[in-house]
């Protein structure tokens, strides 16, 4: 990690272009995840297609891209977070194969083709969200090791992007949000669902970011802060495009959370009530982000943050 020198004279958030930055930073990524995972042409070749076909249909590439730029606000280099930033698109990938399932969501479109089990079996859908989601751990730690990372800090990866699934992560996340599904829960228990099902591996986006910047391990926590309203923005947003986006825009379908019953911002607050709060948690990510020390560049994270609320798909 490096201090960088000149806080405070930013230019214009407007002038950081954050389309063109998730577009090379996401090529970026796909160039790395193409040299990491197996060929189709493997001796378990349909098992591999699928995880290719769905790796790249496409995809915002955003928890990627919040790494990378954590990591190279706090002055370190893109590279050094390829490894968990590749690993953090693979969990995510792996979680929607599984959401779309005719047991959970039962979803037939994503990013805009079939979803994995239509385009493959169901059978080979659940292998392939199984493979994708353990993967990421043994690419993070021979990354490491074959880069000579600190292996306190490889073990950190490890642990952040472990606790994004398990521990108040993903899996307990989509258990609530099944359980959820036709019935009223309270503000407080949807706001900790988002946080679970999709804030948490934004959380560890985040962080993981600042672990391969070289920030001290004990402040990465605290330095991290602006990505909990950032997450919980992230489901909010997601929550309102299913009501007024399109299906060709979006590339899944649209009204499925009614379809489905589910507890969202919208069948909670209501669209404007959705809309006012995902602005207001934006705020509170840009606070979190004006309470980092001067050093910390924080304007592609701002972008960001914009990005998440005004986004169209
Ligand atoms: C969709 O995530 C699922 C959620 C957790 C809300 P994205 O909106 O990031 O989907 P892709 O990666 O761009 O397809
Ligand atoms: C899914 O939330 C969150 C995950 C962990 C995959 P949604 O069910 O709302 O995601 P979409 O709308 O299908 O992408
Ligand atoms: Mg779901
Ligand atoms: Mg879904
Ligand atoms: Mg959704």
């Amino acid at each position: 990690m490096r201090g960088a020198p000149g806080g405070g004279h930013c230019p214009p958030i407007a002038l950081i272009d954050i389309t063109t930055y998730l577009e090379e930073r996401g090529a970026r990524v796909d160039s790395y995840l193409d040299t990491v995972l197996p060929a189709a042409s493997h001796a378990h070749g349909r098992l591999y297609e699928a995880v290719r076909y769905s790796i790249f249909a496409g995809g915002k590439r955003f928890r990627p891209a919040l790494c990378i730029a954590s990591c190279e606000a706090f002055g370190g280099l893109t590279e050094a977070a390829l490894p968990a930033a590749a690993a953090l698109e693979l969990i995510h990938v792996s979680s929607l194969i599984h959401d779309d399932l005719p047991c959970m969501d039962d979803s037939d479109l994503r990013r805009g083709r079939p979803s994995c089990h239509r385009a493959f079996a169901e059978s080979l859908a659940v292998l392939a969200g199984d493979w994708l989601l353990c993967f990421p751990f043994a690419l993070v730690a021979e990354a490491g090791e074959s880069a000579g990372v600190e292996s306190a800090r490889t073990l950190r990866l490890v642990r952040e992007l472990a606790e994004a699934v398990c521990r108040a992560g993903i899996v307990e996340g989509q258990a609530e949000d099944l359980d959820a599904e036709a019935r009223h829960i309270s503000f407080e228990a949807l706001r900790a669902l988002h946080a679970r099902k999709t804030g948490s591996l934004i959380r560890a986006a985040a962080r993981c970011g600042l672990i391969a910047a070289g920030v001290p391990l004990d402040d990465v926590v605290r330095f991290a802060a602006y990505a909990e309203p950032l997450g919980l923005a992230f489901q909010i947003a997601d929550d309102i495009l299913d009501v007024v986006s399109d299906e060709s825009t979006l590339g899944k379908p649209v009204g499925a959370d009614d379809a489905n019953q589910k507890s969202t911002y919208v069948s909670c607050l209501g669209l404007e009530g959705a809309q006012e709060m995902a602005a207001r948690v934006a705020v509170d990510a840009h606070r979190e982000l004006d309470a980092l020390p001067d050093w910390v560049d924080t304007r592609v994270l701002r972008a960001l943050v914009d990005f998440v609320v005004d986004r169209r798909s």
